[in-house]
């Protein structure tokens, strides 16, 4: 593959490929040993257009592992403010000739617009509701990690799935391998033609959590929530938040996960967030660097056998 846009692309063995280097790449990080130089001599720039911890610090701190030349456009600051549209500032960053760029975007789209428009490798890291494809593949990996294996699980996918470009990629790469996959959350909050997906759907926690091998908390995305539905962050807490009595009914060794960032007494209890015992909650983050060095290190070799057969036609 060229870029990695979305988890909908990719084949089974595709995201093997990248979970099994990802492995690699995380034992290597607890062994203290070097990561090697599968970025030497490249220039990846970070764009997020939207608010950011986790996923660009991991993609910078990815990327100087494996040895690129890494910067992190302050968006904020750019000429975006003075009207610069998306194309025209990536093709502006095209023009200084990099190797890779990460790109997250409030728009569903966008990022997939804007590798047509350039000559490098293109990374989405999370565009409006559509997809966050590396965010998936930690998540999957801290699943193998932890279970051992990634098919023929049961996963719940709690809270606002509508708004939620990680439940997208989740459902897709989760379904793709095999799993059952329930949706527990306020009808409010399922998205429009559920039925597709191929899950099973639930309103109520207990009931949806029953004998689950994997929890996984989502938070309200008010930025999303245009005017229509907001619920109460009490009522919510109550009906949909996931503390230790309606963890009770998922399987006795069930994980806890959540993708970041968390809002404590919203969709979690913070104490169960904190249980380490359930939470894998540290561990998707530990994941998100070697999963992001490893997507970054097989473009890389695309690129590069790329640039060789390029050089031997001409
Ligand atoms: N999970 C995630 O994408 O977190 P950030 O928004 O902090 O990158």
């Amino acid at each position: 593959h060229a870029h990695l846009l979305g988890i909908e692309p990719l084949a089974p063995r595709d995201i093997t490929t990248i979970l099994d280097l990802a492995d690699q790449y995380a034992d290597r990080g607890r062994s203290a040993a070097k990561y090697g130089d599968a970025l030497a001599g490249l220039t990846q720039i970070n764009m997020f257009f939207e608010n950011s911890t986790r996923t660009q610090a991991s993609f910078e701190l990815a990327g100087k592992r494996l040895g690129a030349d890494v910067m992190s456009m302050a968006m904020q600051a750019s000429s975006i403010k003075k009207g610069e549209t998306l194309i025209d500032t990536a093709m502006t960053l095209n023009a200084m000739h990099p190797d890779l760029l990460v790109v997250r975007h409030p728009h569903s789209g966008a990022v997939n617009l804007l590798a047509q428009k350039v000559n490098c490798a293109v990374l989405n890291a999370g565009d409006g509701r559509h997809e966050h494809p590396t965010q998936a593949l930690l998540d999957a990996l801290t699943i193998r990690r932890a279970k051992g294996r990634l098919h023929r699980l049961n996963i719940a996918i709690c809270g606002d799935i509508a708004h939620s470009r990680v439940a997208r990629s989740n459902i897709i790469l989760l379904g793709k391998m095999e799993n059952r996959i329930r949706l527990i959350g306020p009808p409010t909050l399922m998205p429009a033609g559920i039925a597709e997906f191929g899950t099973e759907v639930y309103d109520d926690m207990k009931k949806g959590l029953e004998g689950v091998d994997v929890v996984m908390m989502l938070r309200l995305q008010r930025e999303r929530m245009d005017g229509g539905f907001i619920p109460s962050e009490r009522e919510y807490y109550h009906r949909y938040g996931l503390d230790a009595e309606k963890l009770a009914h998922a399987a006795p060794d069930a994980i806890v996960m959540h993708p970041g960032p968390m809002n404590r007494g919203v969709e979690i209890d913070g104490e169960l967030a904190d249980d380490l015992r359930r939470s894998v909650i540290q561990q998707q983050v530990e994941m998100g660097v070697a999963v992001r060095m490893a997507a970054m290190d097989l473009l890389a070799r695309n690129l590069r056998s790329r640039a060789t057969t390029e050089t031997v036609m001409a």
